[in-house]
């Protein structure tokens, strides 16, 4: 790297990793009442296990039958590291750890209390923690519930910015741990910085993908020691690295980035659905940060599940998106944080839309249409599926969103007319509840009970009966979570006799007998009018 004051630019390969008290950042150990319940319900008694016993979790870390567990894939040489990381939590975030106590302790006692009568004199009895930051209700069958008051708690200590930190390094293509379960500690070759996620030192650093800037002024932007510069320098170049073809100059295009990303462009707009993009631009065989333009007017989120909100990409583009549009949710469900919120608080523009809400774009607009299911029957309102019109052609971003009841997208074909294309997932044996629910729960359930309620997205019957009632053209299977970039986020395992695998070549099969055009996505596609 040359002198401070010579232009330089970011390289492709570059990467953040957002974490929070060292875990890899994802919205509910973020949003302040659910991270609570997960401070407290898992990740404490998570490294209290692997204190116990360090060698158990790195065994069962490296065991391929038991990928996406919680398990913590730490050497036991540094296990003093996690010991001082979890006496760190229990001081430093004892706030947070009261508040996760003053639920369960509410909730046993409106079970005892809440019996129908006037709730009034049940406010006095709440632990303190709680108070002015939720409300307590009846539904109409008389169950009791609180309501968290979530913007209120954004700003109690139980938000506690502190938590945040950034790890930045170059992707050199090895797979990283799995997100949910293993604290990140420091390494050598990654720059760790204790900025929040919403510091404009990184828009700073992350704009110059695109234009230059200087060693001088990022230093001064991140808060950079000697030391830290010399780091930084190495994750810089001097020249960009940009895909010539990442604007088009008329028509409309879809490229398929990989999972459940998807960039809609015409001459004037770009969108991007659950942006979750590899930066590892050495392969080919598949779009990288390198091939986005450099406006993105809107981004999509279709629900808050950790493969569809990746902050690691989204916090990468910031500098670049107009608004985040996100389905709104149900305000105060402890299942259900807002989306909204929790990325307005990370520094995000926001738009949060109902089903059938509308969004306009030069030369197109986004209509929000109804997601159904896929969330383990919890009462989660924050979820979306779109349908984009753009450059005269038509697109329904189904995401995780099941058939359970095809008859819903009838009403939608009525509203909005025929579809060209129909993105669908079909992660039909999803993970049971506990899988991603478990610290949020204030009952418990049985293991029957959960592996019942699974996240599932649609079968081949419920893909086909989608794709009847919205007469859609043709079908792109997506959202599979198979592409070899997403191992620490996805932990998917998938042999040719999976039963999700077999419903897929049995949906497409039924596309071929119904003149429907179909294709199970891997990688990278484009399609171009
Ligand atoms: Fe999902
Ligand atoms: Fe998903």
């Amino acid at each position: 790297m040359g002198l401070p004051d010579e232009p330089v630019f970011l390289r492709s390969n570059a990467i953040i990793e957002p974490l929070v008290d060292r875990f890899f950042a994802w919205m509910h150990i973020i949003a302040p009442v659910q991270a609570s319940m997960n401070l407290a319900n898992l990740q404490v008694p998570l490294l209290e296990s692997y204190l116990q016993n360090p060698q158990v979790h790195l065994a069962a870390s490296r065991n391929p039958a038991l990928r996406g567990g919680y398990f913590v894939n730490i050497e036991e040489s540094r296990s003093n590291e996690v010991a001082d990381l979890l006496d760190g939590i229990k001081r430093d975030r004892a706030d947070m750890l009261a508040f996760a106590a003053a639920v369960a302790e509410a909730e046993a006692m409106l079970e005892q209390q809440a019996t129908g009568f006037d709730l009034t004199p049940l406010y006095p009895k709440l632990p303190a923690p709680l108070n002015g930051l939720v409300e307590l209700a009846y539904d109409t069958n008389n169950q009791p519930s609180m309501r968290y008051i979530e913007p209120l708690v954004y700003t109690s200590p139980v938000y506690d910015r502190r938590r945040q930190s950034v790890q930045l390094s170059l992707d050199n293509g090895v797979e990283r741990p799995f997100i949910l379960s293993t604290p990140r500690l420091p390494m050598p070759d990654v720059l760790d910085l204790p900025l929040r996620f919403d510091h404009p030192g990184l828009d700073a650093l992350f704009a110059a993908r695109t234009s230059p800037t200087t060693l001088a002024q990022l230093r001064e932007a991140l808060e950079l020691d000697d030391a830290q510069a010399v780091q930084l320098s190495t994750l810089l170049s001097d020249a960009p690295s940009l895909s010539p073809d990442r604007h088009i100059e008329s028509g409309g295009r879809i490229r398929y980035f990989g999972h459940a990303c998807l960039v809609l462009q015409t001459p004037e707009a770009a969108i991007v659905t659950d942006p979750f993009i590899s930066t590892d631009n050495r392969h080919g065989d598949r779009y990288t940060l390198d091939d986005l333009p450099d406006r993105i007017g809107l981004v999509l989120i279709t629900h808050g599940h950790q493969d569809h909100i990746v902050l690691e990409t989204l916090i990468a583009l910031r500098s670049r998106i107009g608004a985040v549009v996100v389905p709104r949710s149900s305000r105060g469900n402890m299942c259900d944080p807002s989306i909204g919120l929790y990325l307005k608080a990370i520094g995000f523009n926001v738009i949060e839309v109902d089903d059938y809400d509308e969004v306009p774009f030069p030369g197109g607009r986004v209509v929000a249409t109804p997601f159904l299911g896929e969330h383990s029957d919890l009462d989660i309102r924050a979820k979306s599926t779109f349908i984009v019109q753009l450059a005269g052609a038509s697109a329904f971003i189904g995401a995780d969103s099941s058939g359970i009841d095809p008859v819903l997208y009838r009403y939608v074909r009525s509203h909005l007319g025929k579809v060209d294309m129909a993105f669908l997932g079909m992660e039909c044996d999803g993970a049971p509840l506990t899988w991603l629910y478990q610290g949020l729960l204030t009952r418990p359930v049985t293991k029957k009970m959960s592996d019942s309620r699974k996240l599932s997205g649609s079968n081949a019957k419920q893909a086909a009966d989608i794709m009847q009632e919205l007469d859609a053209d043709e079908a792109y299977i997506y959202a599979m979570g198979e592409e070899s970039w997403q191992g620490h986020v996805m932990a998917t395992t998938y042999t040719e006799d999976t039963y999700q695998l077999k419903q897929i070549n049995e949906f497409l099969t039924w596309c071929t007998e119904h003149g429907v055009t179909a294709e199970h996505l891997l990688n990278k596609r484009e399609w171009r009018w």
